[in-house]
């Protein structure tokens, strides 16, 4: 099993010495490694069991970094690196040679984010190199949003969780490429398209080109429980299931059912979106063979939620 603790000296040492340590940030825990040193990188994807082809995202301190990972900072992204950073904004940017083929899984771009975590910060002020990590759970399950949930399921494979507490958002990074230096959001997460166009204006979506996914999150299923996940309205699936005892996953509602989990009873979308892994997470622990769910109002970070829904469902209704 791996020690949680507070410690960002033995986090330092420990990654300094190429091994793995699961990092906080403000949208879900992290499995951390030194983004320059390959075999460092290696044991993510093999702790992970992440396919070869799914590039990582490597995290700095600051902006000032950028342009030693890469070749060009477009004034775009520039505008928004300094409106959300420190934040739940990953930007795919043209890589420099520093960057090992292995991170980016071949391709010629590497997604850069700076967290907004004061323990990760002062962890990546500290170290003279960026982290690589995605988010650390094994490939295609439930994020992490807890040190515990990290050490449920990777606490073999790592000697280090540095403990930053529940995240703060809850889902991960909004992913944004570019294209002929126009933006292109590859994966809604925690930062609302909403507030991207604000500063940028009227953004363009590449979310559901799935056959040959950009990013994988974008692949089919992701994000899925173990049991079986049905989407749809939930109190004409709770009727269908009811004798099954299944766990029930609602927005704001309560069923009175003895394994369910609300999001938000106050119908709001970043408290529903902050405890939205956790509660899939229990109901996947819960007796039943089946978790029901619904979606939530189709708005700003409603959208991000019912993306990771649709993906981690094995049947929409
Ligand atoms: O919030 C987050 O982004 C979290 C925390 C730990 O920072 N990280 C995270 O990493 O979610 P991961 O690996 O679970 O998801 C990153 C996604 C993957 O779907 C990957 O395919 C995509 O980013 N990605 C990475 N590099 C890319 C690139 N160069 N071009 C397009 N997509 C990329
Ligand atoms: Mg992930």
């Amino acid at each position: 099993m791996a020690e949680i603790g507070k410690d960002i000296n033995k986090a330092k040492q420990l990654l300094q010495e190429g091994r793995l340590v699961a990092i906080p940030t403000e949208t879900v825990y992290g499995l951390a490694a030194n983004a320059l040193e390959p075999g460092a990188v290696t044991k993510i994807f093999k702790a992970k069991n992440r396919p070869a082809f799914d590039p990582l995202i490597i995290h700095v301190p600051s902006i000032d970094r950028v342009s030693h990972y890469a070749k060009n900072f477009p004034a775009i992204a520039q505008k928004l690196a300094e409106a959300f950073w420190p934040g739940p904004l990953t930007l795919v940017l043209e890589k420099k040679d520093s960057i090992p083929d292995l991170v980016t899984s071949g391709l010629p771009t590497v997604g850069i984010r700076c967290p907004n975590h004061a323990l990760t910060r002062q962890l990546l002020h500290e170290l003279e190199f960026p982290l690589a990590a995605p988010s650390a759970n094994p490939f295609g399950y439930i994020s992490p949003t807890t040190p515990q949930h990290v050490q449920d399921q990777l606490g073999s494979h790592i000697s280090y969780i540095l403990d930053g507490g529940a995240c703060e958002v809850g889902i991960e990074s909004t992913i944004v490429g570019f294209d002929n230096g126009r933006g292109v959001v590859l994966r809604r997460g925690g930062l609302k398209i909403e507030d991207i166009e604000r500063v940028i204006g009227k953004i363009s979506l590449a979310i559901n080109a799935s056959s040959n996914p950009r990013a994988p999150g974008q692949l089919h299923s992701h994000y899925a429980p173990r049991k079986k996940l049905l989407v749809g309205d939930l109190a004409i699936l709770i009727n269908e299931y009811a004798p099954h005892n299944p766990g029930v996953l609602a927005f704001q509602q309560d069923y009175k059912l003895p394994f369910q989990e609300i999001l938000s009873r106050s119908g709001d979308l970043e408290e529903a979106a902050r405890n939205l892994f956790s509660a899939l997470r229990k109901l996947d622990e819960s007796p039943g063979e089946f978790i029901l769910s619904e979606y939530v109002p189709d708005t700003g970070l409603g959208k991000a939620i019912n993306d990771r829904l649709r993906r981690a469902a094995c049947l929409v209704q």
